[in-house]
């Protein structure tokens, strides 16, 4: 009898062992199990998301702007996915980043998003001085020697650039715009459980789900993924100005997808990972205008002739 029992647990342990799974709901795999049930590098010292407090901000003049190469081609969007903790939409080869002092070209694999429930409990993971904004959008992107190979970039420093977008509602009562967020969320749909796919089109590109805000005006920080592994091989872009979306639309990504296969499983809420500290690490944006100004004023009219020429 015993030693039955001993051969039914040796066949049927390994199967009674699912995957381990991190998770935002439960306390069982929620952000504060990561660094002892995912991975150590989860509990670092160059973790994100951060709080980010602009006037500590550092300007640095080589904060240039970006070349963004294929964001405006329709055909590179192709799928949307639910994966259990987010929505993601993977994009084709040929989507690149460079320039916006990066070392490097990077290779734009994907973008996910991150959020509270609906307008009223916002889900940013990045704050700027205190404030949470309702949606992020992050765009993932590797150093192009990695070959699109996230795993190879995470073990390079600065392997993986990452591009944080605030989504917000606008002002007003207007529903279902922008066209391309109203085509995008209109597919969420179709992916109510956890692991469907389901494919695109009309075709929307990426300048049209960006369009409104201007791209050279970021916050620059090293910090990490903010999910297991939690690597610390991110250069972040925490863009200044704002997506504005709809609130029908924000409102629609906590109340249609769902964590699990199941109808019955929880909706997807609250998908973000807390404020990490920033121990001691510098900001870093464009320098202001004002504050050149401000030392144009002390220095006199000529200074400041001069200074507005070089800004
Ligand atoms: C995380 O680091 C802090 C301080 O560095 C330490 O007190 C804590 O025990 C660590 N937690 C885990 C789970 O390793
Ligand atoms: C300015 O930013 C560039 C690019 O990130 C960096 O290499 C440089 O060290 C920064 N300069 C200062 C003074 O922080
Ligand atoms: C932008 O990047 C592409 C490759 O990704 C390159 O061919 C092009 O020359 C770059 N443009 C500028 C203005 O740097
Ligand atoms: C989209 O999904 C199809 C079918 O699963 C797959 O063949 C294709 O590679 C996916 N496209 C991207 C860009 O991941
Ligand atoms: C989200 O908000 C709805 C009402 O707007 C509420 O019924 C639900 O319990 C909230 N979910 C969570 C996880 O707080
Ligand atoms: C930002 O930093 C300034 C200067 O240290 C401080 O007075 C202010 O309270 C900080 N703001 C936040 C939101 O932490
Ligand atoms: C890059 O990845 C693709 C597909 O994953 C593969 O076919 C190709 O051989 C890889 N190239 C290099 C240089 O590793
Ligand atoms: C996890 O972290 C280790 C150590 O930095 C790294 O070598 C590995 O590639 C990472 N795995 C993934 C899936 O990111
Ligand atoms: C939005 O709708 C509410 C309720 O229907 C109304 O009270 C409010 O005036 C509207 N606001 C605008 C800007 O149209
Ligand atoms: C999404 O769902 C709608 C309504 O059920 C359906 O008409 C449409 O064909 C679906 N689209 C895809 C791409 O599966
Ligand atoms: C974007 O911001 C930069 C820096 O403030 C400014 O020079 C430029 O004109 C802006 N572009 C647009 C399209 O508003
Ligand atoms: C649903 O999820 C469970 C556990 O998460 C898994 O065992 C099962 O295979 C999944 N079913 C389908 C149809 O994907
Ligand atoms: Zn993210």
């Amino acid at each position: 009898m015993n030693l039955l029992v001993t051969i039914i647990a040796i066949i049927f342990v390994p199967t009674a062992y699912s995957e381990p799974a991190w998770c935002y709901h439960d306390s069982n795999c929620d952000d504060t199990t990561w660094p002892s049930k995912f991975s150590k590098i989860c509990n670092g010292s160059r973790q994100s998301p951060i709080e980010i407090n602009s006037s500590l901000a550092v300007g640095n003049a080589s904060l240039t702007v970006f070349n963004f190469t294929n964001y405006g081609d329709t055909s590179t969007i192709e799928n949307i996915t639910n994966t259990g903790r987010t929505v993601e939409v993977d994009l084709k080869k040929g989507v690149q980043i460079s320039a916006g002092a990066l070392s490097d070209v990077y290779d734009s694999l994907q973008f996910h998003l991150h959020w509270g429930n609906g307008t009223s409990v916002h889900g940013s993971e990045h704050t700027v001085d205190g404030m949470r904004y309702p949606m992020e959008m992050h765009i993932v992107n590797t150093k192009t020697v990695y070959n699109r190979s996230l795993t190879a970039a995470s073990t390079d420093s600065t392997g993986i650039a990452a591009l944080g977008f605030f989504i917000e509602a606008m002002p007003g009562n207007s529903t279902g715009s922008p066209a391309a967020w109203n085509t995008l969320a209109s597919y969420l749909a179709n992916i109510t459980l956890s692991d469907e796919k389901v494919s695109i089109s009309p075709a929307i590109s990426l300048d049209d789900l960006l369009k409104g805000v201007n791209r050279s005006k970021y916050y620059r920080y090293l910090g990490s993924l903010t999910t297991p592994n939690c690597s610390e091989a991110v250069v972040w872009t925490v863009f200044k100005e704002t997506i504005k979306v709809s609130q029908d639309l924000i409102n629609l990504f906590s109340t249609t997808v769902h964590i699990g296969n199941q109808s019955t499983s929880a909706l997807m809420t609250n998908v973000f990972r807390k404020s990490q500290l920033s121990n001691g690490r510098v900001v870093t944006t464009q320098p202001t205008a004002s504050r050149a100004s401000k030392i144009g004023f002390s220095l006199g009219p000529m200074a400041l002739a001069w200074m507005l020429l070089r800004v």
